[in-house]
């Protein structure tokens, strides 16, 4: 029983380029008998990526990936992906724009975390930028990815009140632990809708 569980989660890829922050929390959660993902493959784009130091210590399989030529790195990036039966992919602080032939192929299947309550921010130092303009809210936002810019389908977004002394950085500190807390959470629920 233990077993026909084991092989029902859906085989998922996590994309990062740095902390992996998020990565950790998902791979702490993907081992729980609760989930219905398990961490097949971890891609990163950089390879002095912190967050690579995660997928060692579990010993999940990574592909570090040169993305000098992006036309290169996809067809890569896809072979394995099919080889490792890869049926859900997770972004998670990935900082390359996937092509829209790459979306197109998992569509519905790629999940992002975008650190503003979108449509707003979206892009790059979200963060910042909510500070900048004196919004009394921010949060995060998990969403599928389609052919623009953090405009996918919206699954999930957090609040959180952003008080006086708050800078970018204190903020996205606050966030981030949030984000961690959730994306698994989300992750898990959505694909055990699939
Ligand atoms: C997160 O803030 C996420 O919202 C954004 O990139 C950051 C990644 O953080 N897309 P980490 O690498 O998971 O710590």
């Amino acid at each position: 029983m233990k077993k026909l569980i084991g092989t029902n989660k859906k085989k998922t890829s996590v994309f990062i380029s740095g902390n992996g922050s998020n990565l950790r929390s998902l791979i702490r959660y993907s081992k729980l008998k609760k989930s219905t993902f398990k961490i097949i493959l971890v891609v990163s784009n950089n390879k002095n990526a912190k967050g690579l130091s995660y997928a060692k210590k579990n010993k999940i399989p990574y592909l570090i990936l040169n993305y000098k030529i992006k036309k290169k790195a996809e067809k890569k990036l896809l072979y394995l992906l099919k080889q490792k039966n890869i049926e859900i992919i997770c972004l998670a602080g990935f900082m390359k724009i996937l092509s829209s032939n790459f979306i197109k192929k998992f569509k519905g299947k790629i999940l992002n975390i975008h650190p503003s309550l979108l449509p707003k921010y979206k892009g790059l130092n979200a963060h910042q930028r909510t500070i900048d303009n004196k919004e009394k809210y921010s949060g995060f936002t998990i969403h599928l990815v389609n052919k623009k810019l953090d405009s996918g389908k919206i699954i999930f977004q957090k609040k959180l009140k952003i008080f006086i002394n708050d800078t970018a950085n204190i903020l996205e500190k606050r966030i981030r632990k949030f984000e961690n807390k959730h994306y698994p959470l989300v992750l898990s629920k959505y694909v055990a809708n699939l």
